[in-house]
């Protein structure tokens, strides 16, 4: 047999159609197109052909389609990267066979067989792995639609992975050999969805790793029996019911090692019984597959309702399209929004500074007060390093690594439905409460910090940036029942907004409060603000007093970054159990 495959395919699924795909064929030779056809042509009319693809894209379309037109005998497909069910079928008729990722029920021709996606190289573990794990679960990847949900139920349990990347096999990675080891030490690995394909590389990759892959389903099918067969994974219907599955095995480690070795067993099982199987394929024996998988693929009564279920589901796409199409528009209008202030607004500081160098005179006679944010710029103009816009990389809470610790808990266990943050100034706080609930405003006075912010974040659709006064935008939000977590650190310049913000948020139902900046009752030197004669301290803001009011209890010497005081406060109940089981803080009233 020749596998043939076009000079712009990828190799990175290599290992998996070689070692484990084709593995039954022993004597065979890979070429690209180019080299077949410079072969003689006995050999090129004796030889079995198989070209392994992605036709989805154009290059290695064309390429392949010619290369088709210019042999004379039979060939057979592998046909991957056809995620979205749409890519070209022409070749699939005077196939002999067809070998695809992606199940798509719409695909009638008998000499059609779905495979897995597969693995990436580097993931193929021959080694028998070991029950006994560091991390409850792992997930290495990007993070967009349901898999933000998905994170928020694992997030209960500890100690886990995880590793947040931008793009799919961007150079922010971790490599394959390392991964592995971090999923090696891992019992669970939630496998969510692609961008719309249930299955992904994930899958065989953390099986290849011994751990217990956890699926979803789509709509009410479950995607994975259509490639995996009678599989044992965790299969959830929302990532919201994963909490009571995992509790399950953790507390249950008879059972959980059970399901353990089902897994490992299955799989080994899996991967014998597939390559025999295409190994039956190639010879024209298909009345004797052992594979489920391919039975549920040629599955005719249930056709009905599964192929609505598939034509609902991959029409989405559709609207996976419009979507994206609204975030480009919004990504525009965003860019449009700072050309604007940059060129168009009269009153703006770079386009007065290019149109009229006069007005230098006008803005060095900025107040400090009211204008602090351009004149820092305008002082800094020559060295920006600087200027505040320096301090972009500053890690959220003023880079204090203690107190990060302390509101990711917080926020894990309250499960606010809202955060409002108060002076977003360059967003560096805003992008870290990103992860942790469906919805985040951030409140900023000045335009400028404003923008720069909304240009750094656009990214992030459960982000809302205001352009307000804070205790005004305050008196405008509508508030209702729910639960409400407010990082309240709009202070800098002369007018000091804190108790106007108060007065809006101590009457809520359900509440926490952290206030940076302040001044902390204890004996340590923790820093906090002052303004004008008034520090932030409970003394002087003495309506706090009513709420249930808590300090950190930890030692500074442990504490990052800036070193900054804060005060926790919250509404009575529920919100204060959660201020109470923190271990790193301490009642004060
Ligand atoms: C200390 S910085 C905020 C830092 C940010 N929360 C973080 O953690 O990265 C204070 C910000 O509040 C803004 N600010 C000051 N007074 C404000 C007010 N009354 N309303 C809204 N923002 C205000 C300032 O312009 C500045 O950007």
């Amino acid at each position: 047999m020749i596998v043939v495959k076009s000079k712009h395919q990828s190799n990175f699924e290599n290992d998996y159609i070689f070692d484990l795909i084709l593995s039954f064929s022993k004597d065979y030779k890979v070429v690209t197109t180019e080299e077949f056809l410079n072969l003689d042509k006995d050999t090129q009319v004796r030889s079995k052909i198989l070209i392994v693809y992605s036709p989805g894209d154009k290059k290695i379309f064309s390429e392949v389609d010619n290369f088709i037109k210019n042999i004379s005998g039979k060939y057979s497909l592998i046909h991957l990267s056809d995620e979205t069910l749409t890519d070209p079928l022409d070749h699939y008729e005077d196939a002999d066979i067809i070998l695809r990722s992606y199940f798509n029920p719409k695909i009638k021709y008998s000499n059609c067989f779905t495979i897995p996606v597969g693995f990436q190289n580097g993931y193929q573990d021959s080694v028998k792995h070991h029950l006994e794990k560091k991390y409850i679960w792992s997930f290495l990847g990007q993070i967009y639609s349901t898999r933000k949900n998905m994170l928020n139920n694992m997030s209960y349990f500890k100690p886990s992975f995880l590793h947040i990347t931008e793009k799919f096999m961007s150079g922010k990675s971790i490599p394959s050999l390392e991964a592995k080891k971090i999923y090696k030490d891992t019992i669970f690995a939630p496998c969510p969805f692609g961008f719309i394909n249930p299955d992904t590389f994930r899958v065989m990759e953390v099986l290849e790793s011994g751990c217990i892959p956890i699926v979803k389903k789509m709509l009410f099918v479950d995607y994975n029996k259509y490639i995996f067969g009678d599989h044992p994974f965790i299969v959830i219907n929302d990532w919201n019911k994963i909490n009571k599955t995992i509790d399950y095995y953790i507390s249950n480690p008879i059972e959980l090692e059970k399901k353990q070795k089902e897994v490992s067993e299955w799989y080994e099982v899996f991967k014998i019984e597939l390559s025999k199987d295409i190994e039956n394929i190639f010879s024209n024996n298909i009345k004797n597959l052992k594979s489920r998988q391919f039975s549920y693929q040629k599955q005719k009564s249930l056709n009905l309702i599964r192929s609505v279920i598939f034509y609902y589901w991959f029409d989405l796409k559709k609207k996976y399209y419009f979507v994206k199409i609204q975030k480009k528009l919004k990504n525009i209008k965003n860019i449009l929004k700072v050309y604007k202030f940059l060129f168009f607004q009269k009153t703006n500081f770079f386009r007065n500074f290019l149109l009229s160098p006069e007005n230098f005179d006008f803005l060095s006679g900025l107040s400090k007060n009211n204008n602090s944010d351009l004149v820092d710029l305008l002082k800094n103009i020559q060295n920006l390093e600087n200027s505040r816009l320096n301090y972009y990389s500053t890690k959220p809470f003023n880079s204090q690594k203690k107190r990060e610790e302390i509101i990711s808990s917080i926020l894990i266990s309250y499960k606010p439905s809202t955060i409002v943050e108060t002076g977003t100034f360059l967003g560096s706080t805003t992008e870290y409460f990103s992860n942790y609930c469906p919805k985040v405003k951030s409140v900023e006075i000045s335009q400028l910090y404003y923008l720069v912010s909304l240009a750094r974040l656009e990214k992030y659709e459960n982000v809302e940036l205001i352009n307000d006064e804070s205790s005004s935008f305050l008196t405008k939000m509508e508030f209702n029942d729910e639960k409400y977590f407010f990082y309240l650190d709009s202070h800098w310049d002369e007018y000091l907004p804190l108790k106007a913000e108060l007065e809006q948020i101590l009457n809520l139902k359900n509440f926490i409060v952290c206030i940076d900046d302040f001044k902390v009752e204890d004996e340590q030197n923790w820093g906090f603000d002052t303004y004008g004669d008034i520090e932030l301290s409970i003394d002087n803001f003495k309506l706090l007093k009513d709420k249930p009011i808590y300090f950190p209890s930890y030692s500074l010497s442990s504490e990052t970054g800036g070193k900054k005081g804060s005060i926790f406060l919250s509404s009575e109940g529920s919100a204060e159990e959660v201020l109470k089981s923190q271990k790193n803080l301490k009642k004060y009233n």
